[in-house]
């Protein structure tokens, strides 16, 4: 029904090589018989940020969930480096260097920090302590509470450990599902400053939010989904100008 925008542009790639590391070809998705992403195409390229927005129920977390293995498209193909990845179980993805940052966080409670931490790194046959010196000096509060049982966090020192706990994966792309959700805008900006941090050290980062403005403020390109469609895409800046998007995601009415 929504027709799909691409907005014709060079800009807003700078720092990103062409190449491309993943790609969702007219990816559909069904719970059952409802079809959540209906053909959805894009495409991630090495060291980009890319923004996923859009509503509640637009199909963002069905996104990254069939991305990352736990769903599995029922038509088109998600690849990974050139590679079909979709079939493949998410615990054998991880070995492709893909992180997943779930929504709603999900630490383990009862483990303090740094053993939520060193689960992180399940992947490898030990822990990488230097990783871990990276994580903490990226997240000073983790540091100041790596013996603290997770659950007594706040909440945006969860969504911090949450990204820590995906960084100790060492992944070369890293999916966030919403990591501003319900934090208070002091803290919001710290986590999307660390984000750009973390992507300036070298992973690509696909960016699921509902906060556009912030998002595409940080991204090269971003993707609006509505109801299972990509309805708009192209380079942040120009979604950022674009009337319909300030009307429907930035709280601008039309004047
Ligand atoms: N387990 C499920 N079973 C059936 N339908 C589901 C299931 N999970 C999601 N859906 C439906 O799929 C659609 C997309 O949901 P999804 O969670 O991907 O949206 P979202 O963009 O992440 O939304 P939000 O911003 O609220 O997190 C919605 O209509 C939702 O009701
Ligand atoms: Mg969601």
């Amino acid at each position: 029904m929504s027709t799909t925008t691409e907005l014709q542009k060079d800009a807003g790639t700078a720092g990103t090589s062409e190449e491309t590391l993943l790609e969702l070809e007219s990816m559909r998705v069904f719970y059952g018989a409802i079809e959540a992403i209906k053909g959805i195409d894009l495409t991630v390229r090495k060291g980009e940020i890319v923004a996923l927005l859009g509503g509640n129920g637009a199909g963002k977390t069905t996104t990254l969930r069939t991305i990352s293995g736990m769903l599995q498209p029922r038509h088109g193909q998600v690849l990974y480096r050139g590679e079909r990845i979709d079939g493949i179980k998410s615990h054998e993805l991880v070995q492709f260097g893909i992180g997943h940052v779930p929504e709603g966080r999900r630490v383990f409670s009862t483990m303090t920090v740094r053993e939520n931490l060193e689960m992180g790194a399940y992947r490898f046959s030990s822990v990488d302590s230097a990783e871990m010196d990276r994580v903490f000096t990226l997240f000073p509060r983790l540091a100041e509470r790596r013996s603290q049982q997770a659950g007594t966090l706040s909440g945006g020192e969860q969504q911090m450990l949450a990204i820590g706990r995906a960084l100790m994966g060492k992944p070369e792309l890293l999916l966030l599902d919403e990591p501003s959700m319900g934090l208070a805008p002091l803290i919001v900006q710290q986590i999307f400053e660390i984000i750009e941090e973390i992507n300036k050290q070298g992973t690509t980062v696909l960016l699921v939010e509902q906060n556009a403005t912030q998002a595409l403020g940080l991204a090269n390109r971003g993707y609006v989904l509505e109801t299972g469609e990509v309805a708009m895409s192209g380079p942040a800046a120009d979604l950022l100008a674009d009337s319909r998007i300030r009307e429907a995601y930035l709280g601008e009415g039309a004047a």
